[in-house]
Parts: structure tokens; C-alpha cells; sequence
């Protein structure tokens, strides 16, 4: 078994990331920006059927609460859009030497075509879902290597092609694409995969079909759970094999644009 630092897990693929590994008997450390949501989350995962019951704790970032839960279940407060204070954040922080996955599920959108976006526009997408995904990766780096861990980049449609309306966003995502296969050449022993969700009912889809004025209607898109199980099947891989990178869509019909 091993453990798992997951970024956004207090969305809708990052929480059922984090179930799925919690079901399969893994430590998981869930980072994310709201410490009420992560401790939530944390109690939640605590008082299921599969925990154990040894604990190890971690300091959150700038003195804020520990959330101790019992069953190798730690959290961490992390905010992805300020990249430059993450280092010193994540020096008070007790992580563990050996870290067998990193999953950047983290990740935000913001409709706009580009003759109405202004640099806050671009500047907030860049920094959450690249340039602190890219940040976190580093510093997290040595923990990884010493277990031979993986690094999952939960990307997107988006990052393989970009429609009118999703500069920033898609621009943001074919950045985590270049990230990740920059990464797989630079670092052999680790393993780096991208896994490109089409729409899926989260928090995220429903903001997105807002924006574009049409019904939000979560049958029509992939289960967040459906996407946690592609994860799964990356991480479980075994060790001789490496899966580069994956897109899963809902098979009723719903665009490959997100
Ligand atoms: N939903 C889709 O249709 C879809 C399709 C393809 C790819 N994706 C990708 O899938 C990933 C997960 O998205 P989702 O659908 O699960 O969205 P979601 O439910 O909105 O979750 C987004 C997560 O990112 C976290 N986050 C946002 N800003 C942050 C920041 N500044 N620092 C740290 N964490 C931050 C959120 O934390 P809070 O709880 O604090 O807000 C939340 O946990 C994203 O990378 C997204 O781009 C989504």
C-alpha cells in the first residue's frame, strides 16, 4: 500500500480519487486551500469501514490547525495561486520522505474569449493548474524519487485542443501536458501520466455550463467516479508498464471540450 498526496481534494474528482484509494487500503495526504473543507473531508474518510488505525500528522502551512484524523489520513492547506510561497509553506510541513503518488486534481476554469480577458484572467488559470502544479512537483520531487512514485496530472480535453472561448483555461492545460512530458523524459524513475477527462459533474461543470448559458444536466457527463477509477487504474499499473497518457469521455455524446 502506498501513499498518495492529492491536490484539489476537496472537488469532485479530487474526493473521488481520494475515496477510491482510501477504499483500496492506501495513505492519502489531501491538499487543499479551505483547512474547514479538508478537516470535513478528513472526518469523513476517517469513519469509514476501511481505515486502520495508526495516525501520522502534518503541519499545516503558516501555524494554521493540524488535522490529526486517525487511519493515515492527513491534510494539508495549500493555496495552488501563489506558487512563490509554497516553498517556504511547504518547509513546516511534516511529509513523509517516500511518496508513492501526487495527483494534481486542483484546477479552475473561467470562460472568456480573448478580446475580453484581461491579465487577471490568464494570470489566475496559469497559476493554479500550471505553474503551481509545476511548483508542487519540485518541491515534492526528492519524496517521489526515493519511492520510485507516480505523478498523475489530471489535465483535460482542453489540453489537447482549444475552442473558442477556453484560451486561458486551454492554454493552462496544454502547459500541464508539456509539464508532464517534460517531466517523464527528465525523471526515469517516476512514472508521469496525463489523463484527459472529458465534462465531468462537478462543481467545475456546472460553474461551466453556467458561463455558457445552457442547462447544467450532470447525467449527461462523466461520473467523478468514473474518472477516480481511471486514475486507479494508472496508479495500479504494474511497475514494468507506464501509462502516458489517457482520455476518457462520457459515452453519451457530451462534447471533448472541457
Ligand atoms: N469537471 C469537468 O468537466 C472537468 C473536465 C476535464 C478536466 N477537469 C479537471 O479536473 C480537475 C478537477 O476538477 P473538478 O471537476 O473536480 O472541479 P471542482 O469540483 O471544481 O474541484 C476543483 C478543486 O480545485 C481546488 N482549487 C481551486 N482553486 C484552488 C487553489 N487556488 N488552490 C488549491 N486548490 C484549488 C478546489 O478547492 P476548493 O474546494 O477550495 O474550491 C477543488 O478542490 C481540474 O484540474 C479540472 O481542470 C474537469
Amino acid at each position: 500500500m502506498g501513499i498518495y498526496l492529492i491536490t484539489g481534494a476537496t472537488g469532485g474528482i479530487g474526493t473521488a480519487t481520494a475515496e477510491l484509494l482510501r477504499e483500496h487500503g492506501h495513505d492519502l495526504i489531501l491538499a487543499g486551500r479551505s483547512p474547514d473543507r479538508l478537516h470535513k473531508l478528513a472526518g469523513q474518510f476517517a469513519a469509514t469501514p476501511y481505515g486502520k488505525t495508526q495516525s501520522f500528522s502534518v503541519t499545516s502551512p503558516g501555524g494554521q490547525p493540524v488535522v490529526p484524523t486517525a487511519r493515515h489520513i492527513s491534510t494539508i492547506t495549500l493555496d495552488l495561486s501563489e506558487p512563490r510561497r509554497m516553498e517556504a509553506a511547504l518547509a513546516v510541513v511534516d511529509l513523509p520522505a517516500r511518496l508513492d503518488g501526487l495527483i494534481h486534481s486542483a484546477g479552475v476554469t473561467d470562460l472568456g474569449r480573448v478580446a475580453a480577458q484581461d491579465a487577471d484572467h490568464w494570470i489566475d488559470q496559469l497559476m493554479i493548474n500550471l505553474v503551481g502544479a509545476a511548483e508542487l512537483t519540485r518541491l515534492l520531487l526528492p519524496s517521489l524519487r526515493a519511492a520510485a512514485g507516480q505523478v498523475v496530472f489530471v489535465n483535460s480535453g482542453a489540453g489537447l485542443r482549444a475552442n473558442p472561448g477556453w484560451s486561458a483555461y486551454a492554454a493552462s492545460k496544454h502547459g500541464l501536458k508539456a509539464l508532464a512530458d517534460s517531466l517523464r523524459a527528465e525523471e526515469p524513475g517516476i512514472r508521469v501520466t496525463s489523463v484527459f477527462p472529458g465534462r465531468t459533474a462537478t462543481e467545475m461543470q456546472r460553474k461551466v455550463r453556467a458561463q455558457e448559458n445552457a442547462e447544467y444536466r450532470p447525467a449527461d457527463y462523466l461520473e467523478p467516479s468514473t474518472v477516480a477509477r481511471a486514475i486507479l487504474g494508472v496508479i495500479e499499473t504494474p511497475a514494468d508498464g507506464i501509462v502516458t497518457d489517457l482520455s476518457i469521455r462520457s459515452r453519451e455524446g457530451a462534447p471533448f471540450s472541457l
